[in-house]
């Protein structure tokens, strides 16, 4: 179902006294919100973070996973493990894991089908890089992304994925897509999906942004029709910047 979403994807960000300190400033802080408000710690702190938040409606999501249930994986963490510390939400596809960790179209959908199958919301990310836009390549380059991680998934598989439509070049840079550029690029992806699927899949769809939003631009971001929420790096870390942002929801 479409619902209004700010999810904080903290990366490789906050120990665990860290962590703690700030989903207790988080949650003192939380605005009252018709919105779903979601924390993406590191992996290492997920527990805490489920016990942090027990009584927060703050949800908590995994920044990744592995596509095996389980086996000789050095350093992965699958899905069933996630499931089993209560965490059923996974960021899958962030641009970072794209390009400094070699991920593929091909290995992104299988992870997010593994994820799928095992019931768990799939937040998928993807966006073009800043040449593709300047060669006005960036819709071909989305729907591509799109097309090779997802396309092969039935019809129901659409009731838990989120979209975060991440354009490379605003990714911690400080530049944002222009609220019209976002619309544009949002409204787009919509279409792509009506075409390969349904009207009703594509409606139904939630489509984050992403790419350096802040108190000071998330109103005006967030006001276009086709924008249901953010993905937020930078902001999430600092519990002022983060509700301002879910206000502004
Ligand atoms: P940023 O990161 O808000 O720091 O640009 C967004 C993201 O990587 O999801």
């Amino acid at each position: 179902m479409r619902t209004k979403i700010v999810a904080g994807n903290w990366k490789m960000n906050k120990n665990l006294d860290e962590t703690e300190a700030l989903l207790s400033e988080l949650s003192a802080k939380l605005p009252d919100t018709h919105a779903e408000v979601i924390v993406a710690p590191t992996f290492l702190n997920l527990v805490a973070a489920q016990t942090s938040l027990q009584s927060s409606a703050i949800k908590v999501a995994a920044q990744n996973m592995h596509f095996a249930e389980s086996g000789a994986y050095t350093g992965e963490i699958s899905a069933d493990m996630l499931l089993n510390i209560e965490v059923d939400t996974v960021i899958i596809g962030h641009s970072e894991r794209r390009s400094l960790f070699g991920e593929t179209d091909d290995l992104l959908a299988k992870k997010t089908k593994t994820a799928l199958d095992k019931g768990m919301t799939v937040i998928f990310c993807f966006g073009e890089e800043l040449e593709d836009r300047k060669s006005g390549n960036h819709f071909a380059v989305v729907e591509s992304q799109l097309k090779n991680a997802l396309f092969d998934l039935d019809n129901s598989a659409w009731n838990n994925i989120v979209l975060a439509y991440e354009p490379v070049w605003a990714i911690g840079t400080g530049e944002t897509a222009s609220p019209e550029q976002a619309q544009e690029m949002h409204a787009f992806i919509r279409k792509t999906i009506a075409e390969a699927y349904s009207t009703s899949i594509a409606e139904e769809v939630s489509i984050l942004y992403g790419g350096s939003v802040k108190p000071s631009n998330a109103v005006e971001i967030f006001s276009k029709p086709d924008v249901d929420g953010g993905l937020i790096g930078g902001a999430s870390l600092k519990a002022d910047d983060f509700t301002a942002i879910i206000k502004a929801i």
